[in-house]
């Protein structure tokens, strides 16, 4: 069973020595290995039962750091790092060769991130590589927000989890383009579009699945709990001739027990919303219920990328 703690030096001693490690991050914890070996890099992908073919995120903690893992930065890229970083946001950049193509599952770019978590800064810091990392989930499963949810599903195949609590974003990071004039939003994410238009202008959103996704996090069946998921739409009922339960935005539902209810914001609050999204999805999935009814939050800011979510929950 995996040790969970809070020692940066017991994660960098098992990550120098090639092995995964738990990490967090402000999104969602992350399954951490030497980005540069190959052989710690495949453990990352029999870990998770990834395909080899969905590449990884390249974690590291400074812009210096990433001016080495890429041939160039595009203006617009530069402009998001400098505004956002460390924070959720990921850069697809052009790669550098010293980057494994294990990682990039053979793509000319790659993924990058500096993210705004300190525990993970300073283990950043003091490795002399940067980290690979995917969600700490098996493949199609809810990422996780807590070091516990990381110990619960891969916790005997992972030898350290770094406990830095629960995840404050709770939503995996905005993916980000920059292969066309316009800017291509490929996962929408912690980092809300309006804040990144904000920046760099008008951005195009690609997020819907296609059978060659160019970021597979646009799958279409993922982030999914087991129990099958109904996005309710606006003034659909649940059906109840079995026991369900129900995740809402701020009001409970009629006819629904309580305890068989989250309510992702009293306040109707997004950023509270997105920090209690997994946790309450793993939650209900844990219910005695067979299924499962989600209500679609205003689609501005980070209600976007839960609506995306909960879209992608619900595909069988
Ligand atoms: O917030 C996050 O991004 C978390 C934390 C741990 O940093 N990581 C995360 O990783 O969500 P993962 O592997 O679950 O999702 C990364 C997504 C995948 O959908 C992958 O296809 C896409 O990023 N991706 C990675 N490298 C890419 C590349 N070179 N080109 C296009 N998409 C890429
Ligand atoms: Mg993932």
């Amino acid at each position: 069973m995996a040790q969970i703690g809070t020692d940066i030096g017991i994660a960098k001693a098992f990550l120098e020595a090639g092995n995964v490690v738990g990490i967090p991050t402000e999104t969602v914890y992350g399954l951490a290995a030497n980005a540069f070996d190959t052989n710690a890099v495949l453990t990352i992908f029999q870990v998770k039962n990834r395909p080899a073919f969905d590449p990884l995120i390249v974690h590291t903690h400074s812009l210096d750091a990433v001016a080495e893992l890429v041939t160039s930065l595009p203006d617009a890229a530069r402009q998001l790092a400098e505004a956002f970083w460390p924070g959720p946001l990921t850069l697809l950049l052009p790669k550098h060769g010293r980057i494994p193509d294990l990682v990039t599952s053979g793509l000319p770019s790659v993924a990058v991130r500096i993210p705004g978590h300190p525990l993970t800064l300073a283990l950043l810091r003091s490795l002399d590589f940067p980290l690979a990392a995917p969600s700490a989930n098996p493949f199609g499963y809810i990422s996780p927000t807590t070091a516990r949810h990381v110990a619960d599903q891969l916790g005997d195949q992972v030898p350290y989890i770094l406990d830095g609590g629960p995840a404050q974003v709770g939503l995996e990071s905005t993916i980000v383009g920059f292969d066309t004039e316009v800017p291509t939003v490929f996962r929408l994410g912690g980092m809300a579009l309006e804040q990144i238009e904000r920046v760099i202008g008008p951005v195009s959103v690609r997020t819907h699945s296609t059978s060659n996704p160019q970021a597979p996090g646009m799958l279409s069946s993922h982030y999914a709990p087991r129990k099958p998921l109904t996005l309710l739409m606006p003034d659909q009922k649940p059906v109840q001739d079995e026991p369900v339960g129900a995740l809402v935005f701020q009001h409970l539902l009629p006819g629904i027990p309580a305890e068989q209810q989250y309510v992702l914001s009293p306040t109707g609050d997004l950023t509270e919303a997105a920090k209690n999204l997994f946790a309450y999805l793993r939650a209900l999935d844990a219910l005695d219920v067979v299924r499962l009814y989600a209500e679609p939050l205003p689609n501005v800011g980070l209600g976007r990328a839960i609506n995306d979510r909960l879209r992608r929950a619900s595909v069988p």
